[in-house]
């Protein structure tokens, strides 16, 4: 781990765009603002911030955040490819698609053409790849993913998403506040504790105080490996 001054946090922020043909694709609609705002408070708190983010229009406010693009899972794959193991810790804010187009002749002629016939489309399931690298991580490296759940399934779905992708931390998100300029969220913890945000907050208080939990527990890991 760097000092403290220097640590380097690497987030990835907004949709992927999988390719159906020349100049159609298939999306989500996270606007990466999550994402964006977590990078301004990592930066205001002295982390060295390099953002992974999508076709989206935000951008950080801050100067100081390298910021590389992406479209498709896979260029975010060889993208995490090279910029994990610089990284103390990694925010997973994207929202990466499940499934995509599986290549098919037909559409690989540039814009596929309309025809009077229905059009079936075949899908294949996506990497995961906050578990891919989170597979290969080397100790140390503090991995947070998110979850945007339904809020009845939330505290569930959150805490099998924790052991599913073998993360330290996730930030388990109501569905319901997607389209809201507030969260109430909650953070779960690998070690079983559970911290709720204090109540209603704007987005950009939510990053100041997600960003907060998280330089405690890198502060932490790095305490505990200076004792041993
Ligand atoms: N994620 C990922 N690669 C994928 C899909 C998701 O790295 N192909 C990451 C997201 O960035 C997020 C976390 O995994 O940090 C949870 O994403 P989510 O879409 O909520 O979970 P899924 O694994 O896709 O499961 P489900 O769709 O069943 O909820």
């Amino acid at each position: 781990m760097n000092h403290p001054s220097q640590r380097r946090l690497l987030i990835t922020a907004g949709p992927t765009h999988e390719p159906i043909d020349a100049v159609r694709f298939l999306g989500n609609r996270s606007s990466g603002r999550m994402g964006v705002a977590l990078a301004d408070a990592a930066v205001e708190l002295g982390w060295h911030v390099t953002l992974l983010l999508g076709p989206v229009a935000a951008r950080p406010g801050r100067p100081g955040v390298v910021v590389r693009h992406f479209k498709t899972c896979e260029d975010l794959r060889g993208l995490l490819r090279e910029e994990v193991s610089h990284a103390d810790a990694l925010v997973m804010a994207a929202a990466v698609a499940d499934y995509r187009p599986k290549p098919n002749p037909a559409m690989s002629g540039g814009k596929f053409r309309r025809t009077n016939t229905p059009l079936m489309l075949e899908l294949e399931p996506t990497p995961d790849l906050l578990a891919e690298v989170s597979a290969a991580r080397k100790p140390g490296q503090l991995f947070v993913g998110f979850a945007l759940e339904p809020r009845a399934d939330l505290l569930e779905s959150a805490k099998a998403k924790l052991v599913r992708k073998k993360v330290d931390m996730v930030i388990a998100n109501p569905l319901e506040t997607m389209d809201s300029s507030t969260v109430q969220a909650m953070i779960l913890s690998a070690d079983g504790t559970r911290t709720d945000t204090p109540g209603v907050m704007s987005k950009t208080d939510f990053a100041t105080w997600v960003m907060g939990v998280i330089a405690h527990a890198t502060c932490g890991a790095q305490t505990l490996r200076a004792a041993s």
